[in-house]
């Protein structure tokens, strides 16, 4: 585990157009995945906990890839986040919000970013003091239109939109005020993974660069 600058969620946000979405099954594919999304400027690393790799995979990202700050995602527990911050992770992303692990990560010290899909889990968040929210699934839940319902009552809050979000769609979510970032597999495709490819990895990162909010 590395010794870290801690991160607000907002920053974590506002790193970069796109928080990459990650699901890696063999450790020895993280540091090469992590430097090539690096070096096409991305570095907030979302890695998933779907994995019974996904830990070792953040160790040793968070060990041999000191540019990046990488992040667990799938967080859906306590003992999930107390693991993450084990791991190295710097932020946390979780699919849906419960307080207990608000809490979690509060005491772990990562920076969350809460899943939310309605008005009351916003208000559940919010209660608990957070007020930069992934919304998730994104496409299935209503799209870029229910965020734009969402920033009459909910003017206080920002969020990166997660699930469906594709380079093409991303531009239209972007567009709104109240999305910061989006969230996204398609970075790091699973063929990309597989075949060691990350010629192609970093030329998808670089390819997300036209998408800065200005
Ligand atoms: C997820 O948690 O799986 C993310 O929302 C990624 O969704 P995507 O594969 O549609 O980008």
């Amino acid at each position: 585990m590395t010794t870290s600058t801690s991160f607000t969620a907002l920053q974590v946000m506002q790193d970069a157009p796109v928080i990459p979405v990650i699901v890696l099954n063999d450790v020895a594919h993280a540091v090469p995945m992590a430097r090539a999304l690096v070096a096409g400027g991305i570095r907030m690393l979302e890695v998933t906990l779907r994995t019974p790799q996904a830990l070792a995979c953040i160790e040793a990202i968070a060990r041999d890839v000191p540019e990046a700050v990488v992040g667990a995602g799938t967080v859906r527990s306590k003992a999930d986040a107390q693991a993450a911050a084990r791991a190295g992770a710097r932020f946390a992303v979780s699919p849906g919000y419960t307080s207990a692990v608000g809490q979690a990560c509060r005491d772990a010290g990562l920076a969350l970013l809460p899943g939310v899909a309605t008005g009351s889990e916003i208000m559940m968040a919010q209660e608990d003091g957070f007020t930069e929210l992934k919304f998730f699934p994104a496409m299935q839940a209503g799209g870029p239109a229910m965020l734009k319902a969402w920033s009459g009552p909910f003017f206080d809050v920002k969020f990166c939109p997660t699930g469906g979000v594709t380079l093409r769609n991303a531009p239209e979510f972007l567009a709104l005020p109240n999305v910061v970032c989006v969230g996204g597999s398609w970075l790091v495709p699973a063929a990309a993974i597989a075949q060691g490819d990350w010629a192609s990895v970093t030329q998808l990162a670089r390819d997300t660069q036209a998408l800065r909010k200005r």
